[in-house]
């Protein structure tokens, strides 16, 4: 069941994701003047994010997809990340942001942190829109993050339950019909 009310409506996303923008600008230009940013977006949660994100970015911009796994079907993570989606360009000498839509546990962020280090990038920075720090598993944080958010699931704005929800343009709470 969805709840009535938006955890953050779509304009309170809007407004955050410009000021997301401004900033990792902003630290890009002083951090590789006039070099590409390679933006990585993190299937398929972090798509509706991705495509507002670097539309807002006023800086020369590549991208590339990768599809972790660590939930299935289920509502909460295993722990287990596996890799579904390869990413199809070598990220090695190019500054990489990657673009993820949820930190919960932290697993899946700790395992795509070490594989895409391995590939020796020339930076490597993570900016999510979303985290549930009391649900963290394992210490890690993104570098930017959008808001910080209760220990709900949600759902919206690319977010899922079962592959359902992804396209609602705000973000809300779910909950089983049973609860
Ligand atoms: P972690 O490995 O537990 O940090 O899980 C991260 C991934 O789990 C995210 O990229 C999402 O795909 C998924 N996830 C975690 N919490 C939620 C939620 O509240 N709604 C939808 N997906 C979630």
């Amino acid at each position: 069941m969805l709840s009535a009310d938006p955890l953050l409506t779509a304009e309170q996303i809007a407004q955050r994701v410009e000021e997301l923008a401004a900033r990792i600008t902003a630290d890009s230009r002083r951090l590789a003047p006039g070099e590409p940013i390679h933006a990585i977006c993190t299937l398929n949660g972090a798509v509706l994010f991705f495509a507002d994100l670097i539309r807002a970015l006023d800086l020369p911009v590549t991208i590339d997809f990768v599809t972790l796994s660590s939930y299935g079907a289920a509502t909460s993570s295993s722990g287990q990340v596996r890799t579904l989606r390869e990413l199809t360009h070598p990220i090695a000498q190019r500054h990489v942001l990657v673009v993820e839509d949820i930190v919960d546990t932290g697993h899946t962020l700790v395992r795509l942190r070490e594989t895409l280090s391995a590939q020796q990038p020339r930076s490597l920075r993570v900016v999510s829109l979303l985290s549930k720090p009391s649900r963290r598993e394992v210490a890690v944080d993104p570098d930017y993050l959008g808001f910080s958010i209760e220990d709900h699931f949600v759902v919206g704005y690319g977010l899922d339950v079962d592959q359902r929800f992804r396209n609602l343009p705000d973000i809300r709470v779910w909950s089983p019909d049973h609860a």
